[in-house]
């Protein structure tokens, strides 16, 4: 426990940051929040949250005061048994973390990830232009459910083909990923739903985690070779190649919906995406901003610290609001603006600092074949009925996103 749950603690605001009716609209309530004050105590759950641009970022980037090793969720693990053995880069800090995130760094860099490029463009061209050709996934022509047919798609293909795993039994990853981010919120009904058929999946991550399963020259036998470098322990290399299974598939997916989400809702956007493809990439981080796919991370204070203002004494756990920070209008000009051409980087969806996620430039790759194919086989693209918000702890995205495609 904290040192103090101070009764006297201001700002305080009763509000369930993971109850269906926060995670279905939260946006009015990271206002709530923001507007409280820079940092404010959520009575519910015992606990400091900042929804600021500011002190999100500020906290993001320092790991000595604000740990990951405590667990990056609402559970602190010098308290409570984490339910699985944690990760060695996204729960650690520095030095542990800076060994495995070496190697991430490495395996995931921008160069190690060009050699993908060619793989990825085919697959987006042929996946794309099957979809407008209304021959694959397409019922009724080129209207479909966007996240099946192409945000889950085209990651389930590269995304594992690179990781180096088998064709069979890949949508346990899905069910991996939504366990993962589920178990960083609350013990609610979200994460039990996520952990109902837990042991299966968990066995099949586990097995496809071992360096007999992966093939040769993928990413998972690039983490082995550093194991075999002497870079890392054998134990170590399948607890990194879980990560990329646990972090890599589920976020990417959500990422694309959204982005996707995002034009169909914005057709003066996907004007100018046509007209400039090249702007696919800074679509997808404008998207990542507007709706972050990772909507909390939390921190563990290391020590008593004063946080704008706000007296957090050590062992405290705090809830950083990424995608209220992505929206602060002390940032961001126009901040609820879809606008592709913004000048968006410094925005957190994908973290900051010592754990901004390793894997940025594999999903941007990803984003930016899959945006491009659409942007040139797509004239316009309209949402065909209501899409179904699927309700996370931490991530925010959709179920379902029914759309029609006007193919160019
Ligand atoms: C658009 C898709 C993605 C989003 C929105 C996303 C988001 C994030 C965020 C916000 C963090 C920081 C967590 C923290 O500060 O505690 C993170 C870290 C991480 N991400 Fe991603 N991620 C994405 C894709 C990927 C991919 C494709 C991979 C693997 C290939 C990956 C692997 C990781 C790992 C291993 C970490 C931990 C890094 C560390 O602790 O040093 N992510 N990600």
């Amino acid at each position: 426990m904290p040192e103090r749950l101070d009764s006297a603690v201001e700002p305080r605001l009763d509000l369930d940051p993971f109850s269906d009716e926060f995670l279905s609209e939260p946006y009015p309530y990271h206002e709530r929040i923001r507007e409280a004050g820079p940092v404010v105590w959520l009575e519910r759950y015992e606990l400091w949250a900042t929804a600021r641009f500011e002190q999100v970022h500020a906290t993001l980037r320092d790991w000595e005061t604000f740990c990951s090793s405590a667990g990056v969720g609402l559970s602190d693990f010098r308290k409570e048994a984490p339910w699985r053995p944690p990760s060695i880069i996204l729960e650690a800090d520095p030095p542990e973390h800076t060994r495995a995130r070496a190697v991430l760094t490495r395996v995931l860099s921008v160069r190690a990830i060009e050699v993908l490029r060619e793989t990825f463009q085919q697959e987006a061209e042929r996946l794309v232009g099957a979809l407008v050709a209304g021959d694959q996934g397409a019922k009724h022509g080129v209207r479909f459910d966007a996240i099946e047919s192409l945000a889950q798609a085209f990651p389930l293909k590269v995304f594992a083909d690179a990781v180096g795993l088998p064709a069979d039994g890949r949508e346990n990853l899905l069910a991996y990923g939504n366990m993962v981010f589920n178990a960083l919120g609350p013990r609610n009904r979200l994460f039990d739903d996520a952990m109902a058929q837990a042991e299966p999946v968990r066995e099949w991550i586990a097995h496809h985690c071992s360096r007999e399963i992966l093939s040769e020259t993928g990413l998972g036998a690039q983490i082995y070779q550093a194991a075999d470098d002497g870079e890392l322990t054998q134990d170590e290399a399948a607890l990194l190649v879980r990560s990329l299974l646990s972090a890599g598939l589920d976020t990417t997916v959500i990422a694309l919906g959204n982005a996707i989400y995002c034009f169909a809702t914005h057709p003066e956007q996907w004007q100018r995406l046509r007209e400039d493809p090249g702007l696919a990439r800074s679509a997808f981080d404008e998207g990542l901003r507007l709706e972050s796919p990772a909507q909390t991370f939390f921190r563990t204070t290391t020590r008593r610290v004063n946080l704008a203002g706000a007296d957090l004494p050590a062992h405290a756990k705090i809830l950083l609001f990424l995608g209220a920070a992505n929206r602060d209008p002390r940032r961001w000009e126009d901040p609820e603006k879809f606008d592709i051409e913004r000048k968006v980087a410094g925005h957190v969806g994908l973290g900051s600092g010592i754990h901004a996620c390793v894997g940025q430039s594999l999903a941007r790759l990803e984003a930016e074949c899959l945006l491009g194919a659409l942007a040139r086989h797509v004239a316009a693209i309209e949402l065909d009925g209501e899409p179904v918000r699927r309700l996370h702890n931490t991530l925010r995205g959709f179920d379902v996103l029914p759309v029609a495609l006007t193919p160019a």
